[in-house]
């Protein structure tokens, strides 16, 4: 895992005897004030949340706390989930709280130290001022509110941030049509107080292990409440639009399309300073590629070989010009900063057609066209 700060911190605990780590939970749960709550939530095959690891250690822990013990929600959990505890456990006697967390991977650390917000939500006055109390030593804002506000809190930011993702790559695809430049648009949106430049990137797509399964479980519970979420559904189609953009591109850079021919692509993770590829629009744009026919050589910084999780047949090599030795096109997905040290001649000089699609703009435009590259990118 690649978890900026976390192996100190893990062995600072350690060394300390503060931190230990255990996997029988009833010597873990005793004599403990509070037991929080970080399991999965995947989505399940219907677009609903699957709550079963949750509802399967709450049942363990209804057996195993003491009387008081207050139990604290961190996982993402539809709206009602933190009510619903007392019944999975089976006790009325253990307070419940909802205290959802907003860290990024690759940069929990800080995001942990560092948050803009504290939300914790309880019906219990006294067990949220209990959470609360944990972080105390943050000098940030804290939201002090029911359980079902503050689960919603974490579901609408993740709603609102990918809108904002899907919204600056459809203004991307409006200025590719219109011969408009992105960079300077984004800057001078981002200048506006109102809007900020924060998640205005434009790029292959947003994905990752939350954004995806967080959406689709907003869409459903939203359903499930009796309202057609369709603007973030159009969000969610964007998205997935935008992957096909990716290929289309790719397509038009490879002289009689990719079917039959090789691809190389730079970059598996779903973005930069993780190794995490799971939901990443690279192995989306990679999985439609292949579906197209073509073959495709990547290289990550991260992924040194191909895991289940990855397309069957993808190849994957051990340095960014060997992923293109005999490729017909190159296409860029995840920002790692160390392919902008690629040299464009040693590329060049392997690759059969020189052309590279930089979905994130991570290259030196001018120094690759010098290099005499076609270059590809979005919004521009
Ligand atoms: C996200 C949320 O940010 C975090 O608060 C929550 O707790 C978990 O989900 P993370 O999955 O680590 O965190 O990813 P994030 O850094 O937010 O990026 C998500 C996706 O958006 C990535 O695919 C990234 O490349 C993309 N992105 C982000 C852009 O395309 N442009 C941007 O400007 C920002």
């Amino acid at each position: 895992m690649v978890e900026d700060g976390l192996g100190d911190l893990v062995a600072k605990g350690l060394g300390s005897g503060l931190l230990s780590f255990s996997t029988d939970l009833a010597s873990a749960v005793a004599e403990v004030e509070a037991v929080l709550l970080c399991l999965p939530t995947p989505t399940a095959a219907d677009g609903s949340t699957d709550l079963a690891v949750l509802e399967e250690v709450c049942v363990e822990l209804g057996s195993l706390l003491e009387t008081g013990t207050t139990v604290v929600v961190r996982s993402t959990v539809p709206v009602g989930t933190t009510r619903r505890l007392p019944e999975m456990m089976g006790r009325s006697d253990l307070p419940v709280v909802a205290n959802p967390e907003f860290l990024r991977e690759g940069t929990a650390v800080s995001d942990f130290l560092g948050p803009d917000r504290i939300v914790v939500g309880s019906d219990d006055r006294d067990a949220a001022a209990f959470v609360a109390g944990f972080y105390e030593a943050l000098d940030v804002p804290k939201v002090v509110t029911d359980p079902s506000a503050a689960e919603m809190i974490k579901y609408a930011s993740n709603a609102y941030l990918v809108t904002r993702l899907s919204f600056i790559n459809s203004i991307a695809a409006v200025c590719e049509g219109l011969d408009a430049d992105i960079d300077a648009v984004v800057e001078g949106l981002g200048l506006d107080h109102r809007i900020g430049s924060a998640y205005l990137r434009p790029g292959p797509g947003w994905g990752g292990s939350c954004f995806p399964k967080d959406t689709r479980s907003l869409v459903d519970s939203a359903r499930r409440g009796g309202y057609e979420f369709r603007f973030l559904e159009a969000a969610i189609t964007a998205n997935e639009e935008q992957f096909d953009r990716v290929v289309a591109k790719v397509e038009a850079t490879v002289e009689g399309g990719i079917s039959g021919r090789c691809v190389a692509v730079w970059g598996l993770t779903f973005k930069a300073g993780t190794d995490d590829h799971r939901d990443s629009p690279a192995v989306a744009v990679i999985e439609r590629m292949m579906v197209a026919g073509a073959r495709v050589r990547a290289y990550d910084p991260t992924v040194a070989s191909r895991s289940e999780a990855l397309p069957e047949g993808l190849e994957i090599c051990a340095d960014p010009v060997e992923a293109c030795r005999g490729a017909d096109g190159l296409v860029i997905l995840t920002e790692w900063p160390e392919f902008a040290e690629v040299d464009p001649g040693a590329v060049s000089a392997v690759l059969e057609v020189a052309s590279v699609v930089d979905t994130r703009g991570v290259i030196d435009r001018k120094r690759w066209t010098s290099a005499g590259f076609g270059v590809e990118s979005i919004g521009r």
